[in-house]
């Protein structure tokens, strides 16, 4: 189920709301300018569906993001819980960190969380198939997949040789409820 719960960046163990519905959601968010829809995800995605079959699947959707944000290039991350990388894949993203550009993505399937750092609050944002969020560019934030990753989400570029993140060096990722765990 997707939910958004919203902290106080210096207090992981009060909750000050936890959302499930979507609408709700779209709208708490949108008061921060961070973008979310639910789209329809039912295209059927056979286990060994390729990258250009998955992006063919939802071609019509993705060319109305890029349209909207100027995005240029799309690709598709599909993790499996018994990957053999999953332990440093999780790794990479799982610190404070940011982009120069937007964070898209859409969730075609599986589940996984950002974590937000917007003023004085975090919001955690548990992304589940067919949710779209769309993370500001300078935005501080972290993505945890869990320690058995499932999910497969089509991402949005401006440019993916830009797309580098950016660690700030806060420990606060460490101290906030983990995904999956
Ligand atoms: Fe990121």
């Amino acid at each position: 189920m997707s939910r958004l719960t919203l902290y106080p960046d210096t207090a992981p163990e009060q909750i000050i709301v936890s959302i499930t519905d979507p609408s709700e959601i779209a709208a708490e968010l949108a008061r921060v300018g961070v973008d979310f829809e639910r789209w329809q995800a039912d295209a059927p995605l056979p286990v060994d569906a390729d990258q250009a079959t998955i992006l063919a699947a939802y071609a019509s959707d993705i060319a109305r993001l890029q349209a909207e944000g100027g995005y240029i290039t799309s690709d598709v991350v599909r993790l499996k819980p018994d990957h053999p990388e999953r332990a440093s894949l999780r790794q990479k993203f799982l610190d404070e960190h940011t982009h120069s550009e937007d964070e898209v993505r859409f969730f075609v399937e599986g589940s996984g969380a950002f974590y937000l750092h917007l003023q004085d609050r975090v919001y955690q944002v548990t992304c589940e198939r067919g949710d779209l969020l769309r993370v500001p560019a300078h935005t501080r934030h972290w993505f945890d997949m869990g320690p058995a990753p499932y999910f497969t989400a089509i991402r949005l570029f401006i440019d993916p040789a830009g797309w580098v993140g950016h660690f700030t060096g806060e420990k606060i990722a460490s101290e906030f409820p983990r995904h999956g765990e």
